[in-house]
């Protein structure tokens, strides 16, 4: 695996490279990275991954700092499963001047995460762009774990007619069910045994749809009534379709159910997606 630093040298590295596989990442990898890459792998051409901890999508009172940079373990992950190439550039190397010119995105962004972390999405979708001009990949995969994250890159990618795939992954998970995450190392040995109760909880409410009910409120209520009588502090659980994460209109199949909520000091978000009979 060779590791490039500048935007430079990594758009020279790769300037023979046509078909070329790209997972962007912040680091700390975990399983769920790995998977992402594993499927960037089976596209039989030219894996690149990056690790950058992006300043511009962290809020002021977020964990920017305390962001846990793991390097080397990170580096020998990727290597491991076979990336080709690692764009790993410092913040000066990769914001050499202020960030000023930010993509402006839809309502959306101050909806669900973007109600609670003003200006995350449109830090992600500036520093996704820009990636993306350095890499210049083909084919990029995101995790369906931060579902209004791919949400906004797809429809980023449609709307300014960026030539790129985007592959959502699947959420990976430890055997109880709680969805891998850089974050749980926060969580207390108490917190990561009761972390499970979130996912449970968006199990429930996927069947209470599954099975007809309509009341989406009542759902979302109820969801987020086991957690916080547990110790959790629940910004929201929401019932949304998949294509938007609007609001279900009575047609719409393709939902899927989404939370965030905090427990101690991490804050956990968790999905699970489902299509209901038409
Ligand atoms: P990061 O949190 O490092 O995540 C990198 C990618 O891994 C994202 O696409 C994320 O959705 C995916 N991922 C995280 N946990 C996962 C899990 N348990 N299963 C499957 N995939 C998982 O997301 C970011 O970085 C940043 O916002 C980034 C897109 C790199 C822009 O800075």
């Amino acid at each position: 695996m060779r590791i490039c630093k500048t935007p430079d040298e990594t758009r020279d590295a790769l300037k023979n490279e046509s078909a070329i596989a790209f997972v962007p990442t912040m680091g700390n990898l975990h399983a769920g990275h790995v998977s992402l890459v594993a499927q960037a792998r089976s596209r039989g051409g030219t894996t690149v991954a990056s690790i950058f901890v992006n300043p511009l999508q962290f809020g002021p009172n977020e964990d920017f700092d305390s962001y846990p940079r793991t390097f080397g373990a990170d580096c020998e992950k990727l290597e491991n499963a076979g990336v080709d190439f690692l764009f790993a550039p410092t913040e000066r190397e990769f914001y050499p001047e202020p960030q000023t010119y930010r993509v402006e995105l839809p309502g959306i962004q101050n909806q669900l995460e973007g109600r609670f972390r003003p200006g995350h999405f449109s830090g992600v979708a500036t520093v996704v762009l820009k990636l993306f001009h350095i890499v210049r990949p083909q084919v990029a995969f995101f995790g369906k774990k931060d579902y209004q994250q791919l949400m906004v890159l797809r429809n980023m990618v449609r709307q300014l007619a960026l030539p790129i795939e985007i592959v959502g992954g699947e959420t990976v998970r430890d055997g109880d069910g709680l969805a891998l995450s850089s974050r749980n190392a926060f969580l207390t040995p108490a917190g990561r045994a009761e972390a499970p109760r979130l996912y449970r909880a968006l199990g429930r409410a996927r069947e209470a749809v599954l099975r007809g009910d309509a009341d989406f409120s009542a759902i979302e209520r109820d969801a987020a009534l086991d957690l916080d009588t547990n110790g959790w502090k629940t910004d929201y659980v929401a019932v949304r379709r998949q294509s938007d994460l609007q609001t279900p209109l009575p047609g719409d199949r393709d939902l899927v159910v989404l939370a965030a909520s905090r427990l101690g000091t991490p804050r956990l978000i968790d999905n699970l997606e489902m299509t209901r009979e038409g």
